[in-house]
Parts: C-alpha cells; sequence; structure tokens
C-alpha cells in the first residue's frame, strides 16, 4: 500500500503547532502518510509559503526567537491566513483535486463569534482542502454549515482536538457507537480551571496557578476565557451541536465562571469531604437541548470530584449504552498535537480506501 503524500497548510503556529510539527517527526516511522508543510501563516510573525517544502524547523526557531517568517518566503509579503490558503490552492491544484491538502488550524479563539477559524475552515473547504483543527470556534459557532459544506465539497472536517485535547471523545461516539443516542453530558472540561481549583486547595493563589499553565502553554492565550468559563462554554456547545444535534452557540450556555469562588469557599468544601469543580452540563427534554456551566459542591463519591490538576473527564448519558465515561488523566499540549495527526492519519486512510478501489 502506498502511504498517501499530503501538503499541509499551517495556520497559527504557537504552542499547538509547533507541538504538532515536532511530534510528526518524533513519531515519523508510525506514520501512515507522507507530509509535507507547504505553508505556515500567522498573526504577528508572518507567514511562508513554498510549495516545495518549508524547512519546519527553521521557521520553529524564527518563531521561537521572535522573527518573521517571511525569511523563508522566496516573496516576502504580508498575507493574512486567507491569502494564505488560497495561495496555496492555485499553486497546488492537482493536489486540492486530488484531496491531498489539508488546513491544520491552530489560532485563538475569538469568543464573540469563532473567528478567524471559522472563516479559515469555510476558506479551506471552498478550495477543496481537508480540514483538522483544535479550535473550538468551528463547532461550537457553525458546525452544521460546516459539516454541509464538507459534505458538499466530499472533503473531511475534524476537530477532535476541540475537546479534551486528543482523547477521543468525537471520533469514540462516531466510529464506535453507531445508532447509539447521546441525551446528555456532564463532565469536567476545562484544564485551567480545574488546576486552579485543586491549587486553591493545596492553599496556592489563584495567580499563580494560572501563571504555572501559560507557563505550560495550557491555558489559553487570554487566560479570563478559561476562568470565567468560556472555554467550557465553547467546549459544551461544541458537544450539544455534535454529539446531539443541537444547533447552539457558546453564548447560549448558561454561564458562570470560577472568578468569584474564592480559597476559603474551596477549602470549606474540602473539610467537609466535598469539592468545587467547574461542571458542563447538557440534557435533552421533550425535544429542546438546554447546557450550563457552573462552580458544582460536589459529594466525595462523584466522579466528577476526585479529578485534580490537569484531569478532564465526561460522561455521556446514552439511550442504549447507558452512561460512558472518558476521563483524562493528565492533558498536556502532546496530546492536543496528537489530536490533529489522529485526524489527518483518518483522513490518509480515506484516501488509501480511495486509490485502492
Ligand atoms: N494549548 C493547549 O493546551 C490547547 C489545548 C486544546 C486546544 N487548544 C486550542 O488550540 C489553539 C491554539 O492554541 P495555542 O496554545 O497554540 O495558542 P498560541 O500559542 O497563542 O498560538 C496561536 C497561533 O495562532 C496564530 N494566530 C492568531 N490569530 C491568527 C490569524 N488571524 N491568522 C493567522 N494566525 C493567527 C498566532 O500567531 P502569532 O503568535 O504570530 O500571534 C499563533 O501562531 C487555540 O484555539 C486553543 O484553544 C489549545
Amino acid at each position: 500500500m502506498t502511504a498517501p503524500e499530503l501538503a499541509l497548510v499551517l495556520v497559527g503556529f504557537g504552542h499547538v503547532g509547533r507541538r504538532f510539527v515536532r511530534l510528526l517527526d518524533e513519531v515519523a516511522e508510525r506514520l501512515d502518510f507522507e507530509w509535507r508543510v507547504v505553508a505556515i501563516s500567522t498573526r504577528r510573525h508572518g507567514s511562508v509559503v513554498d510549495a516545495d517544502g518549508v524547512d519546519v524547523d527553521r521557521a520553529r526557531s524564527l518563531v521561537e526567537s521572535g522573527q518573521p517568517l517571511g525569511r523563508l518566503d522566496s516573496e516576502p509579503r504580508e498575507r493574512s491566513g486567507l491569502d494564505v490558503i488560497r495561495q496555496v490552492a492555485r499553486l497546488l491544484p492537482d493536489e486540492a483535486a486530488e484531496g491531498r491538502l489539508v488546513l491544520v488550524e491552530s489560532t485563538i479563539l475569538d469568543i464573540d463569534r469563532g473567528e478567524p477559524a471559522l472563516s479559515h475552515v469555510r476558506a479551506a473547504l471552498e478550495a477543496q482542502m481537508h480540514v483538522v483543527t483544535v479550535n473550538k470556534g468551528p463547532a461550537a459557532f457553525a458546525y452544521d454549515e460546516l459539516e454541509s459544506l464538507a459534505e458538499a465539497v466530499d472533503r473531511e472536517f475534524y476537530f477532535e482536538g476541540a475537546v479534551m485535547d486528543g482523547v477521543p471523545v468525537f471520533n469514540l461516539v462516531r466510529e464506535a457507537m453507531p445508532v447509539v443516542r447521546v441525551d446528555g453530558f456532564r463532565g469536567v472540561i476545562n484544564t485551567t480551571s480545574n488546576f486552579v481549583l485543586s491549587a486553591l486547595e493545596q492553599g496556592q493563589p489563584l495567580d499563580q496557578a494560572v501563571r504555572e499553565m501559560q507557563a505550560r502553554g495550557i491555558a489559553e492565550a487570554d487566560p479570563s476565557l478559561d476562568i470565567d468559563g468560556w472555554d467550557a462554554a465553547a467546549k459544551t456547545a461544541a458537544l450539544v451541536n455534535v454529539l446531539m444535534g443541537g444547533s447552539m452557540t457558546p453564548h447560549q450556555v448558561q454561564r458562570t465562571g470560577i472568578s468569584e469562588v474564592r480559597a476559603g469557599d474551596v477549602k470549606a468544601a474540602l473539610a467537609s469531604g466535598r469539592r468545587i469543580r467547574l461542571v458542563a452540563r447538557a440534557s435533552r427534554h421533550d425535544g429542546s437541548l438546554t447546557a450550563s456551566v457552573e462552580p458544582e459542591l460536589l459529594t466525595a463519591d462523584d466522579p466528577l470530584a476526585g479529578l485534580a490538576d490537569t484531569e478532564n473527564a465526561l460522561y455521556l448519558t446514552t439511550d442504549l449504552l447507558g452512561e460512558i465515561g472518558i476521563v483524562q488523566r493528565s492533558g498536556d499540549l502532546t496530546q492536543t498535537a496528537y489530536a490533529l495527526l489522529s485526524d489527518i492519519s483518518r483522513i490518509s486512510l480515506r484516501l488509501r480506501d480511495w486509490t485502492e478501489r
């Protein structure tokens, strides 16, 4: 079997994007596809387009030392992520037609509208690219539209890393649970707020815990998105839309963050054998869907109460399989990068199926 040769367009080259390209090298001999990066686009570090393949090691060094990517480009110029996507599609029409172009989207989320990722995904699908993204915006703001567009142009739109990093949530339901109806869920799905609540239990100040999450590349670029519950609300909307057939944005999720939770509250809960956790939940009643993200006081026997530090868990309520729990014992950048890799691997599998027919 020949391994498909994929041309990757990286829009976003921050913590996740750079970890992703290193991971591709680290597991090179296990990959079922060949790859080259043909473009990288960032917001403040410029962009590079090279149909023959960008030197990703040099690109990483440039960004990590604060220098512009344009130094690697034969015709450096200012371009947006959308410009880069369209330029690559023009440069590589055969790869586009053969389904070998993949947008790897890892920009930061604008919680007002789900941009810029939403426009990047739309433009890439329109240019016949497959899309993989770790950004919550597309599935949280426009899942139906983008899924229909992907189907219409016969390309894949995957976003496993949008919730619980590389731990399969969407793929588990999609691949392994046919016919099953998801009627609700309950979970701890924001790593930074869970880490902060655990730190408060240990007597560490909130600011220090947030700084640690930033240093590890886990907190959102704007950590108030984590603390105010927006990140969890975006993930909740994505889960409702994809797993429960909803049509919700993060703004329709009832939301309270943890900024009002005091160290004293957390310690008092602990002293009485309970724990405060930021809980995301959704349910279906008489055909309508409701969703919320709120700090909850949990008894010790609640499986969510035992989640400390960077642990996450999601419990799905289903009609045919009862309650199913997915637990992530530790979350880090490698797992988020793996989400992109696993999504690309599924695209490669599909390309192999095509060529063998
Ligand atoms: N970090 C995690 O553990 C984690 C886990 C799961 C999901 N995610 C999601 O992954 C995404 C990326 O996270 P990250 O930690 O890698 O963030 P990051 O380090 O802040 O990197 C974001 C990247 O996006 C670029 N960018 C921003 N706006 C852009 C635009 N309009 N056009 C082109 N590039 C743009 C930035 O460029 P400049 O640097 O030049 O500004 C940077 O390269 C986010 O959506 C996040 O929610 C992250």
